[in-house]
C-alpha cells in the first residue's frame, strides 16, 4: 500500500497542498479497492449482519459522498448518479440496504472511478487559499479522504462479521517491551481540550477550551485479553454488583458471558476469531469487541472506573501517531508494550491505534460548538444516548484520527474495534 508522508496541510502552499491531497485520495482508494479485491460479488451484495450495510453499498456511498461534496459541491457539476436517495446514510437504515435497487459491484466500481476522475479535475482548478472554510486549506477534500478511510474501517467490521475467512497477511508485530509501570499519574491542572484547527478537524472537536482536571491515575496501556479473562473466569458476568442497572439488563437480555468472537475450548483455553480466522486468544493484546457495559463492569470489578474523555485527552497529550502506533496497516491489535516510542507526555502507551477506547463520557458539544459543514455530522447525535470512544483502532487510518478526534456509539455495540483502559482518582 502506498504511504503518504504526513505534513501539516495548512503550512503547504496551494500547489503542494493539491499534490498532497491527491496522494491522500489515491491512498484511500487503493486501500478500499485492495480490501474488497478478494471478496466475491455474492459477498459484496449480501447483508452479513443487520448492523452493517452490504459492502457494495459502502463502495457506492464512498463515491456518492465524494460526488456530492466535491464534484457537485465544489465543482458545481451536474449529477453523475440519479439514485441519491439510495446512498444517503440518513434515508435508509443499514439493515434495509440490501433490499434497495443498488448499483451492482461492477457498476459501483465504475461509478467511483468516474467520480474520482471528476474530483481530480475539480481539485486541479480549486482555490484552496479561499476564505470559505469549506474550501480553505482543502478542508472539504480532506473531509472526503477521512470519510473514505472511515468507511474502510466500517467495511473491516463487516468482513469481521462475515462467516467466511478473509485472506489477510501482515508482518510480525513489533517485539513488546515490558511496561514500566501498570498505571501513570496525570497531575492536576488545566489543559487545552479540543482544537481550533480548520484544515482537518470535525466540528465536534472544536473549539479549543480550557478544562481543569483533578489528578488521576490511568492505565499505561489498554486492558489486555489476559486481564479481561481474569474477570470472565472470576464470574464477573454473573455478579450483578459489578454492573450498572442498564448494563445488567443488557447482560441478562443477551446472555453474554465473554467478549464477542471469543470461544471457550473446553480444555480451559480460549480462542477468538479475527476476520473469520480462529486463533488462540492472545493474552497480551488489548481486549476488543466489548461493549461499554462490559468495559464499565470490568472497571468496577477491578475497583476502578472508565476515564472521562477529558482525562483521556489530557493523558494522551503529545502521543505521536504512525509509525509509533498501530494505525491502518494491520488486521488486528498488537500486544501492549509494542510501541514504547509512542508514549504520551504522561507515559501513556498505545492511546492512538490498536483499539478504540470507551470513555465514561456521553457525546456532548464543546462550549461554542457550531455545526459544520452539516448538522448531520455530529449535532444530531449529541445527548445521553452515545458514549464517546477515543484514539482510533488498528483499522483506523492515520488520516482519520487525531488525539482530539471523537468517535461515538451506543453502549451496547460490540462489533466495532473497541476496548478500553481504566482510571482512578489521584
Ligand atoms: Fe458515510
Amino acid at each position: 500500500m502506498p504511504t503518504v508522508e504526513r505534513r501539516y496541510p495548512a503550512l503547504l502552499d496551494p500547489p503542494d497542498l493539491k499534490a498532497s491531497l491527491a496522494a491522500e485520495l489515491a491512498e484511500a482508494r487503493a486501500r478500499t479497492l485492495t480490501l474488497l479485491e478478494p471478496v466475491s460479488d455474492d459477498d459484496l451484495v449480501r447483508q452479513h449482519s443487520p448492523l452493517m450495510s452490504p459492502l457494495v453499498w459502502d463502495l457506492a456511498h464512498i463515491g456518492f459522498f465524494e460526488e456530492l461534496w466535491l464534484v457537485r459541491g465544489v465543482g458545481g457539476e451536474e449529477p453523475l448518479l440519479d439514485r441519491d436517495e439510495l446512498y444517503d446514510a440518513f434515508r435508509h437504515g443499514r439493515s434495509e440496504r440490501a433490499e434497495l435497487p443498488l448499483l451492482t459491484p461492477a457498476e459501483a466500481a465504475a461509478y467511483v472511478e468516474r467520480v474520482r476522475e471528476r474530483t481530480l479535475a475539480v481539485l486541479e482548478r480549486a482555490e484552496l487559499d479561499s476564505a470559505d472554510p469549506l474550501l480553505g486549506d482543502g478542508y472539504v477534500f480532506a473531509m472526503v479522504v477521512q470519510h473514505e478511510q472511515q468507511h474502510v474501517e466500517t467495511m473491516l467490521a463487516t468482513l469481521n462479521l462475515r462467516e467466511a475467512e478473509y485472506p489477510f497477511a501482515e508482518p510480525p508485530a513489533p517485539a513488546p517491551a515490558p511496561l514500566g509501570a501498570p498505571e501513570q499519574l496525570v497531575e492536576s491542572g488545566p489543559f487545552a481540550m479540543g482544537t481550533d484547527d480548520r484544515s482537518r478537524a470535525y466540528d465536534n472537536e472544536r473549539g479549543l477550551h480550557e478544562v481543569d482536571v483533578p489528578a488521576f491515575w490511568i492505565d499505561t496501556a489498554p486492558v489486555t485479553n489476559g486481564a479481561y479473562l481474569d474477570f470472565v473466569e472470576a464470574g464477573g458476568y454473573d455478579d450483578e454488583r459489578f454492573w450498572s442497572d442498564a448494563g445488567w439488563a443488557w447482560r441478562r437480555e443477551t446472555d453474554a458471558a465473554h467478549p464477542q468472537f471469543w470461544r471457550p475450548e473446553g480444555d480451559g483455553s480460549w480462542s477468538r476469531t479475527r476476520l473469520g480466522r480462529r486463533e488462540a486468544l492472545p493474552a497480551g493484546e488489548p481486549v476488543q469487541h466489548v461493549c461499554w457495559y462490559e468495559a464499565d463492569a470490568f472497571a468496577r470489578w477491578s475497583g476502578r472506573r472508565l476515564p472521562t474523555e477529558a482525562e483521556w485527552e489530557k493523558a494522551a497529550a503529545a502521543a505521536p501517531g504512525a509509525p509509533h502506533a498501530n494505525l491502518g496497516e494491520r488486521f488486528g491489535p498488537v500486544p501492549v508494550g509494542c510501541y514504547p516510542a509512542g508514549a504520551s507526555a504522561w507515559g501513556v502507551e498505545q492511546a492512538l491505534g490498536d483499539v478504540w477506547e470507551w470513555t465514561a463520557s456521553d457525546l456532548r458539544p464543546y462550549p461554542g460548538f457550531e455545526a459544520f459543514p452539516y448538522a448531520e455530522y455530529s449535532e444530531v447525535f449529541f445527548g445521553d444516548e452515545y458514549k464517546v470512544l477515543r484514539g482510533g483502532s488498528w483499522a483506523t487510518h492515520q488520516a482519520a484520527v487525531r488525539i482530539t478526534f471523537r468517535n461515538w456509539d451506543f453502549p451496547v455495540r460490540r462489533q466495532i474495534f473497541a476496548g478500553f483502559r481504566t482510571a482512578r482518582n489521584g
